[in-house]
């Protein structure tokens, strides 16, 4: 079957909006992705029908709270394919989930049992050059913290391979030295799906544990984390069709069990006195204090509402799309594709340069017309660096999005060159 795109497109209450007097063209998922009505009504029904904390409370509203937001954990475990919902931790967003990991690795040597996390001088922490700042920067506070070393696998910035990393360079600087390597599964400024499990392989041969930033995966194709053979994945909710508030991490159970928490406070402990502390299991070991209740219900139907879509289906429609925009966007005169210029390997995000025009004045022009694309070095600013560009403008596309509007993108495009030639 096929993703029935009018029908979906109903579904999204903001898609019959306009902006400046147009029909909105919105080609800004890969930041944040538009909601449906499901989702939209989960988180409300819960706060008008159910909310009370969780897991603390006896009455009737505590139990069913309790029960949306675990149930949530359910849904988002079999989305992921995981052997277990004790493997789901709630976090804020990605980012969250990635500065848990890597401040969790920091505490080892006070943590009993964790000695496999601890890094030292001589290790290493390896990344792609194409990470988005949220799985670079906190890798980098980890290596200052520690005194490992970080590196990187590059990426081609020109010919056939723009916008791939150096695959090459996979076996060299994944090394017996390396401790972690953590890498997006798919660039949020480039479109480019890595090739994961080359990756993983690689870093399980030299005993490194491996994380992958799924934020860019997880709403476009089916994610299955028995299959890919990580040790973490961690994806952000806003992006998934869900609400902003609330990301997942998840880890195998037998890692998570040794890890040392990282942040403390209520419901993450097993035991307090004055004395001393004894931890949780997990997940509620990484879950200190309230935990975002209604934004990992409305996760939840955000899961319900893309798995009834189905992500084969998804992945065949946005797949479609990324073929005619790339064919279609270079058409145009003076205009670069900043990634990958074919389908192949590709996620539906296209950055790109249009010659004597700034990013930002593109993006201005474009809204004028109703288009929303997001311009700037997309928190990914070593790629732009790579290209030698100050920021890029991005389209991204995502299940409501139709050929119509990416003629309607490359009109527009057109357009702002129409004003810059004046
Ligand atoms: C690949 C990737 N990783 C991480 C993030 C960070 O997501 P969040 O801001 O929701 O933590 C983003 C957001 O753009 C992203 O695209």
């Amino acid at each position: 079957m096929t993703l029935d795109v009018e029908a979906v497109r109903k579904d999204f209450p903001i898609l019959s909006r306009e902006v400046h007097g147009k029909p909105l063209v919105y080609l800004d998922s890969a930041n944040s992705a538009q909601k449906p009505q499901a989702v939209i009504d989960a988180e409300a029904d819960f706060y008008a029908q159910h909310y009370a904390n969780v897991a603390r409370a006896v009455h009737t509203l505590g139990s069913e709270a309790t029960n949306a937001f675990e149930g949530a954990r359910d849904k988002v475990a079999a989305f992921l394919n995981a052997p277990s919902r004790d493997e789901i931790i709630f976090t804020a967003n990605i980012t969250a989930a990635l500065n848990l990991l890597a401040y969790s690795f920091s505490n080892a040597s006070t943590f009993p049992g964790a000695d496999q996390f601890r890094l030292g001088p001589g290790d290493e922490v390896v990344v792609t050059e194409m990470e988005h700042h949220s799985n670079l920067v906190p890798w980098q506070l980890l290596c200052q913290r520690t005194g490992a070393t970080f590196r990187w696998i590059p990426i081609h910035g020109d010919g056939p391979n723009s916008g791939r990393l150096v695959e090459s360079a996979i076996d060299e600087v994944i090394t017996e030295r390396t401790k972690i390597v953590s890498f997006v599964y798919q660039s949020n400024a480039l479109g480019t799906i890595n090739p994961v499990e080359r990756i993983i392989a690689r870093a399980k041969a030299v005993g490194a544990y491996t994380i992958v930033d799924a934020a860019q995966a997880a709403p476009h194709l089916p994610l299955d984390v028995q299959a890919l053979g990580a040790d973490f994945v961690a994806f952000t909710g806003h992006k998934l069709y869900g609400p902003s508030g609330v990301g997942v991490l998840w880890g195998r159970y037998e890692l998570l069990a040794a890890m040392p928490p990282f942040l403390g406070g209520g419901e993450m402990i097993e035991t307090v006195s004055m004395q001393g502390t004894t931890y949780a299991e997990p997940p509620h070991r990484f879950e200190a204090g309230t935990p975002m209740i209604a934004q990992a219900v409305a996760l939840g139907a955000a899961v319900d509402y893309v798995t009834g879509l189905g992500m084969h289906d998804i992945r065949e429609h946005e797949q479609a799309l990324t073929a005619y925009a790339l064919d279609a966007l270079q058409t145009v005169p003076d205009l670069s594709i900043i990634g990958p210029s074919t389908p192949v390997d590709r996620g539906a995000t296209i950055s790109f340069a249009i010659k004597g025009v700034h990013p930002h004045d593109v993006a201005q022009l474009l809204d004028e017309d109703g288009i929303a694309v997001r311009a700037g070095h997309h928190c990914a600013r070593p790629v732009c660096v790579r290209y030698g560009v100050p920021a890029t403008t991005r389209a991204s596309f995502g299940i409501y999005t139709t050929t119509a509007e990416i003629d309607a993108l490359v009109a527009g495009v057109r357009r702002v060159q129409e004003v810059f030639a004046r």
